[in-house]
């Protein structure tokens, strides 16, 4: 065998003239089928037991799902009680339809049609292999024996399914050229064609063609390619529902189906999260969630995807990974600086455009639409900036801090994820938030205060201020005048050994903390000696008393930060 890659075959693409798919868009959903109870169900450690599978089937329903596969009836017993269940057990609502999967072989054909005996609707999906490959090791087989073996299979199924159909059962057909991909075009369009006269497939009676990437061995666009092929050159195409079942060997199962619906395919088979074999089937949440991002609607409802995650993991006891898109833990979080920027920007704009359109960089979609807007978009570790330990402030304590604290406020927020070498919660950072700017009640402490306000005729108000003051262990009264309550106040102490402070900024809010309200105010100050800026915070349900803590706070960090 030859070294390392030079041992792999590339793959031959396609010859197509004038292709027209890479200029459509998808417009409209396609029909769904989910394989997860067969494909998927087949590729776990441990399959599902029959209640797990029930309890999966009636999530897949919720979802909206109207077409399902439940298994492989003939292959084992296990298979064939749970299709029995669904049928016996009233499990299947009227306009879903039960799909079952067998090889094209008799005694298994036969088995199927005892197994679905009672559904009310039904596909009866059957399959034989068709590439190159597996004609030359598996079945060594020409192009006309794999084509009998399929033929035989649909005079087969035709023949048993009639009086089912006359006594009421709606029962349609699917077959699909197993490793479609690596089948040359024209012998698949021979095969499927050949399939469709033998099952006497009309316009009015379609037979779902499934064209499946078994294995995954080609880029998107080239799979795109050949499907275009495959479509213009199928004579009966008016009788057929081409269908797609894309596996994920290349990690592009979802461009594989977007591309294939470009190029004229009107149906998928997926899985949630892209359970299957090996790397997988396509994952039908993305695939429909990235519809629902175009303005396109899926037709199926993600709307409460944890809820549908943890039914899925506990049934399958496969983990969904933390950047699964839409669905994983990490998906709608941001950890670095300018992402969290960005998003504070983003949702700021939406709240002042009222903009009808979400509108938010770095979230492609509004956590809402997947039943997520209770979790922290914000996450802070070392790699994050100054505005999200402010959005945290924000959004989980009510604190809007003004924009000129937010670098100062994210350093210290810094400089303690640095020390501790990772993620910091909320609570630290209010914690943080509290030592840093609101608990500094050293050297100085209001003890106790009054105001007298007048007004004049004019409205002017004239506040007069008189308090005790703490200074370590000295206790001194303070007085002062001013237009309104912070004024007098900074007045009162000017005349002490505050008088090197210089008013700089102010603003103030309301927090509300279940019923409990009170206000917060910002204070900066400017120390004249040395030009330094200082950030203080007051809090009190008085809301004449909150600025004052406030500048008293700013003047004890200026203390502590200069001794
Ligand atoms: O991947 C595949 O080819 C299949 C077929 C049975 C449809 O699962
Ligand atoms: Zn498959």
């Amino acid at each position: 065998m030859r070294p390392g890659y030079q041992k792999y075959i590339p793959f031959q693409p396609q010859k197509i003239e004038n292709r027209t798919w890479p200029d459509q868009v998808i417009t409209r959903a396609p029909i769904w089928c989910s394989v997860d109870l067969r494909d998927g169900n087949q590729a776990l450690v441990d399959p599902m037991n029959l209640q797990e599978k029930l309890e999966y089937f009636h999530t897949l329903i919720d979802i909206g799902v109207k077409e399902i596969e439940i298994g492989f009836p003939s292959a084992s017993e296990t298979e064939y009680e749970i299709c029995r269940e669904l049928i016996e057990g009233g499990h299947i609502p009227d306009d879903v339809t039960i799909q079952v999967l067998v090889q094209a072989r008799e005694h298994l054909i036969k088995k199927t049609f005892e197994a679905i005996q009672g559904a009310k609707n039904v596909i009866l999906h059957f399959y034989n292999s068709t590439s190159t490959l597996q004609r030359k090791v598996v079945f060594h087989m020409d192009m006309d024996g794999i084509t009998k073996i399929a033929t035989d299979a649909a005079d087969l199924i035709y023949e048993m399914s009639q009086p089912l159909i006359q006594s009421g059962m709606n029962l349609r057909y699917e077959y699909s050229p197993e490793s479609f991909m690596g089948t040359e075009m024209d012998y698949a369009v021979d095969i499927c064609q050949a399939v469709l006269e033998h099952l006497h497939a009309t316009p009015d009676r379609k037979v779902i063609l499934n064209l499946p990437t078994t294995v995954e061995n080609c880029m998107p666009n080239q799979f795109a390619d050949m499907l275009e092929y495959f479509i213009r050159k199928l004579p009966s195409r008016n009788c057929a529902v081409i269908s797609l079942h894309p596996h994920n060997d290349r990690g592009t199962g979802v461009a594989t189906a977007e591309m294939g619906l470009l190029a004229g395919a009107e149906r998928v088979e997926a899985t949630l999260f892209g359970n299957g074999e090996r790397t997988g089937n396509v994952d039908m949440i993305t695939l429909a969630m990235n519809m629902w991002t175009q303005g396109v609607d899926p037709k199926l409802d993600f709307s409460q995807i944890n809820r549908i995650k943890e039914m899925y993991e506990r049934t399958t006891k496969m983990p969904v990974g933390d950047r699964q898109p839409y669905a994983g833990k990490l998906v709608f979080t941001a950890f670095s600086g300018s992402h969290q920027d960005a998003i504070n920007k983003g949702t700021q704009y939406m709240k002042e455009s009222g903009s009808d359109f979400w509108e938010i960089p770095y979230l492609p979609i509004d956590p809402a639409d997947v039943g997520r807007e209770y979790e922290p978009i914000i996450r802070i570790n070392s790699q994050s900036g100054k505005g999200g330990a402010a959005y945290i402030m924000e959004h989980n304590f009510g604190f809007d801090l003004p924009k000129a604290m937010h670098p100062e406020f994210g350093h210290i927020v810094q400089v303690e994820t640095d020390r501790v070498g990772k993620e910091i919660t909320p609570e630290r950072i209010n914690e943080l938030f509290h030592q840093e700017y609101v608990d500094v009640k050293e050297p100085y402490k209001l003890l106790k205060h009054s105001f007298h306000e007048t007004i004049d005729a004019e409205g002017h108000s004239h506040v007069a201020f008189q308090g005790t003051i703490q200074h370590t262990d000295t206790i001194f009264d303070v007085s002062g005048e001013g237009n309104g309550p912070i004024d007098a106040f900074f007045n009162a102490i000017k005349g002490e050994k505050m008088a090197r402070f210089s008013f700089l900024d102010y603003s103030s809010h309301a927090i509300t903390d279940g019923s409990d309200s009170q206000g917060v105010a910002y204070i900066l100050l400017q120390d004249q000696r040395d030009g330094k800026k200082y950030w203080g915070v007051g809090l009190s349900h008085n809301i004449n008393l909150a600025p004052l803590r406030a500048i008293l706070a700013a003047i004890n960090r200026a203390k502590r930060k200069s001794s």
